[in-house]
């Protein structure tokens, strides 16, 4: 442990304080001794390994595995590591939804992170909101901390198809709500859309976040990508380790990574790979936890200058096994090349520039196109403002129907989830496919805690008549492996007292992705009228919920709680 003149290190930091630090520390050290460890081992310098592994997360399934290797690589490098459990969110497997528990594991692990002792850390996630989460706690309790990812899934061949979560999902559900395949085949297919460990195997929000992660500089660029059964996914989980370790001898703080500039990186790799709609706010919480916000409308004209360019499912063809094989991250970044800030460090101290030029220099086109033939001219984002948007929305164009761009018509409404489940499939719904559909009372402030829901299905009755697709829009997200004209994230939101609160079915709402607007074509005085006669939804009697409610922000403040930013707002 550290001589009194010597900053505390390795288990001497944090020593709890019953007003003599010598008996504290002589105290931790009986305790830690307790668990067989020699002076020795506990004079080393720490490593602490955020372990998410839980029988809840079949995503984290090879944590246990990917921890022995993050320690196996610490060890080596002449360090303690010390695995300690957080809370660990699995996407279907929570309620109301994972993303009304991603501040509670960020706040979590940013407690953990700052209370326990330990020089750096490993965070090990995966799941869509694990990511951000760790990415959070880290920023706020700023000390060093490589992020391991368990990897994406592979694709299992079917019947001459590929299938994998879970865009493949909803395509298969979608045909059995058409009434297309029957109940024996969807549950056939039940059984082949995740089968290996990993994360959903195309660019839904898990792999997006990990390679906005890799781009902010918190892991190596391939690792981002390579499968979690690949061997290759163990090395990188010892590479974590030692790098834990060197970050010890050579620090570089959360903060020192997030800055307007790589942030501006993350958003022109979230708009080229054509990425989930939840990475928006996810790294609008990431970058406010350092106080850099991420502002909507320069999305916006970011995404006028960043093509799409990666083939994948949801909005292309291709799984990310097939990403990672066609030269990943690093393939992607050598095309955006002019577009990026290339001087933006990594954990390492490389720049943007020379990771590029030091990873593999392959590239498959089929699945990273090269700048003169995008698979899309123009990002996947873009930004809507309006009546019925004061502060933003956002549609993921490129997973849009073209022609369901510039609509204006009459809207059908659905006030909560509960009213959606109840009257979606009614043969009774007034209801064509020109209409669009409203859902309101989903949004961060709700009770239902901002789902995954604002893909609406498409009501049965349409769905049997071939409808594919129709104009959608709520103050909820939408899973990054679901596609279709889907307008998310409207703030404020309906439980907020934003305008889409006092929408009604029968109002005309106009939508134009070329003015970039979002309207409720209803006179001002009727919404006064409406609004007099508003009341917010009641507040939580206790415990998280109530904490939510008193302190979320909306969608382009990350959803993020308000006192866990550094303004407190
Ligand atoms: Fe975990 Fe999709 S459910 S990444």
């Amino acid at each position: 442990m550290s001589s009194p003149a010597s900053p505390p290190r390795g288990l001497a930091r944090n020593a709890a304080n019953y007003g003599d630090r010598e008996f504290a520390l002589y105290l931790r050290r009986s305790f830690a001794a307790s668990m067989g460890y020699s002076r020795t081992m506990l004079e080393k310098p720490v490593v602490g390994i955020a372990d998410t592994a839980s029988d809840y997360n079949n995503c984290h399934r090879t944590v246990p595995e990917l921890i022995e290797a993050v320690k196996r690589g610490v060890l080596a490098a002449g360090g303690l590591p010390l695995a300690f459990p957080t809370v660990s969110l699995c996407e279907p497997s929570l309620s109301p939804c994972s993303m009304h528990y991603r501040n509670l594991m960020a706040l979590d692990t940013e407690a953990m992170l700052s209370a326990q002792p330990m020089d750096a850390a490993v965070l090990v996630g995966g799941c869509d909101k694990t990511v951000p989460a760790q990415l959070m706690a880290a920023a706020s309790a700023d000390i060093p901390a490589a992020l391991l990812v368990v990897g994406p899934m592979l694709a299992q061949r079917f019947e001459g198809e590929r299938l994998s979560a879970c865009t493949d999902c909803r395509r298969w559900w979608a045909r059995y709500r058409a009434g297309e395949v029957d109940a024996a085949r969807i549950g056939e297919i039940e059984g082949k859309l995740a089968t290996t460990a990993g994360t959903c195997g195309v660019m839904g929000t898990a792999s997006t976040m990990a390679c906005i992660a890799a781009t902010l500089g918190f892991m190596p660029l391939m690792a981002a990508s390579a499968p979690a059964v690949h061997a290759d996914r163990l090395r990188f989980a010892e590479e974590a380790g030692a790098l834990a370790m060197r970050l010890i001898a050579r620090p570089v703080r959360p903060s020192e990574l997030i800055t307007p500039e790589s942030v501006e990186n993350a958003l022109r790799v979230l708009l080229a790979l054509g990425g989930s709609t939840n990475a928006l706010v996810h790294l609008a919480a990431i970058a406010g936890r350092v106080g850099i916000p991420v502002d909507l409308r320069r999305l916006d004209r970011l995404s006028e200058e960043t093509p799409v360019l990666v083939d994948l499912k949801p909005t292309g063809e291709g799984y990310m096994e097939d990403f990672h094989a066609a030269g990943g991250l690093v393939a992607l970044l050598r095309e955006l090349k002019d577009l990026l800030h290339l001087g933006c460090k990594d954990l390492y101290g490389d720049t943007l520039e020379q990771r590029i030029a030091e990873g593999p220099a392959f590239v498959d086109r089929a699945i990273i196109h090269a700048r003169d033939t995008p698979v899309s001219p123009v990002g996947g984002l873009i930004s809507l403002f309006g009546s019925l948007a004061p502060d933003g929305a956002i549609l993921k164009r490129s997973a849009a129907t073209p022609g369901l761009f510039e609509t204006e018509a009459r809207c059908v409404v659905f006030d909560g989830l509960e009213d959606l489940a109840r009257r979606i499939d009614d043969e009774a719904l007034d209801v064509t496919p020109e209409d669009i559909l409203v859902l309101k009372g989903a949004g961060p402030l709700s009770p239902a805690g901002m789902p995954e829901a604002g893909h609406l299905p498409i009501p049965r009755k349409l769905a049997r008549q071939g409808v594919k697709d129709m104009v959608r829009m709520s103050d909820c997200r939408m899973s990054g492996t679901a596609f279709g004209t889907v307008v998310l994230h409207i703030a404020p939101e309906a439980a907020a007292g934003g305008p889409l609160a006092l929408v009604r079915t029968g109002d005309r709402v106009r939508l134009s992705v070329r003015e970039r607007r979002l309207d409720l074509l209803v006179p001002e005085e009727e919404l006064a009228r409406r609004r007099a006669a508003w009341s917010p939804p009641p507040k939580p009697r206790r415990g998280w919920d109530r904490l939510v409610h008193e302190q979320v922000l909306q969608a382009p403040q990350g959803a993020d709680l308000a006192f866990l930013r550094p303004d407190g707002c």
